[in-house]
């Protein structure tokens, strides 16, 4: 099976370009962020201490995240429910960096995302897919963006949910979310070496598109 791995940090497009790339070349989207704030989903509403390593793995057992797809888009699923509009909310965001840091939050999600790669074409976007969950991705994008063009696009798509955030609470929610997942211990967001750099700030999705198309097809043929 062949993977793509798209990194970068929180709200620089890596869903919009890895949604579409899968659709062009008939391959699986898994949003791997989907997947860690689903758990955090599930731990706030039991009020999880998360410096409570019993209770975390106890509640980790209980918490099955799934995806399903839909014409429209994938829904990530919670024991079940569909739970995709309220992993968008600030209550979900201003927690699911932290959760992200426990080491096993992260070691039940790798082994799902392996199988997930295991069993299907996949481009998957997250922080450590490149450099954890899949080292021999058949292409690797690391992908950034000015904060300026990420605060702008994260208030756009959150106005579009019917959400009006205050530009300087989503400023300060994506620093907070740089600094937590780029300075974790376990898996910190970084480029890995061999992913290729591609800043979007100035890109359309179509123009970003249609770069990792071309960089894909010849990685798949090669
Ligand atoms: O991509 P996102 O903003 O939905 O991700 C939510 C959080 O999950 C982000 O703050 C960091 C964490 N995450 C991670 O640690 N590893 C991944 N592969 C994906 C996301």
């Amino acid at each position: 099976m062949l993977q793509i791995a798209i990194d970068g940090h929180s709200s620089c497009g890596k869903s919009t370009l890895a949604k579409a790339l899968a659709k062009s070349l008939s391959f699986i989207y898994v949003d791997s962020g989907a997947m860690y704030r689903a758990v955090t989903l599930a731990f706030i509403r039991q009020d999880i201490d998360l410096f409570d390593h019993q209770a975390i793995a106890a509640a980790l057992k209980n918490t099955q995240v799934s995806f399903k797809m839909t014409p429209d888009g994938n829904r990530t699923l919670l024991n079940g429910e569909d739970v995709e509009d309220q992993i968008r909310e600030m209550a979900v965001a201003s927690k699911v960096s932290q959760v992200a840091t426990l080491p096993e939050v992260r070691r039940q999600l790798v082994m799902q995302q392996r199988q997930l790669g295991a069993q299907n074409h996949v481009v998957m976007d997250g922080r450590d897919i490149g450099t954890v969950v899949f080292p021999a991705a058949k292409l690797k994008i690391f992908l950034t963006a000015t904060v300026e063009k990420r605060v702008e696009r994260r208030f756009l798509q959150l106005r579009e949910q019917g959400h009006f955030i205050d530009p300087e609470d989503i400023l300060h929610n994506l620093y907070e979310r740089d600094y937590i997942d780029s300075t974790r211990s376990d898996s910190p967001l970084k480029r890995a070496p061999d992913a290729i750099n591609l800043d979007n700030t100035n890109l359309s999705p179509e123009e970003q598109l249609a770069i990792c198309v071309v960089l894909a097809q010849s990685r798949l043929k090669a």
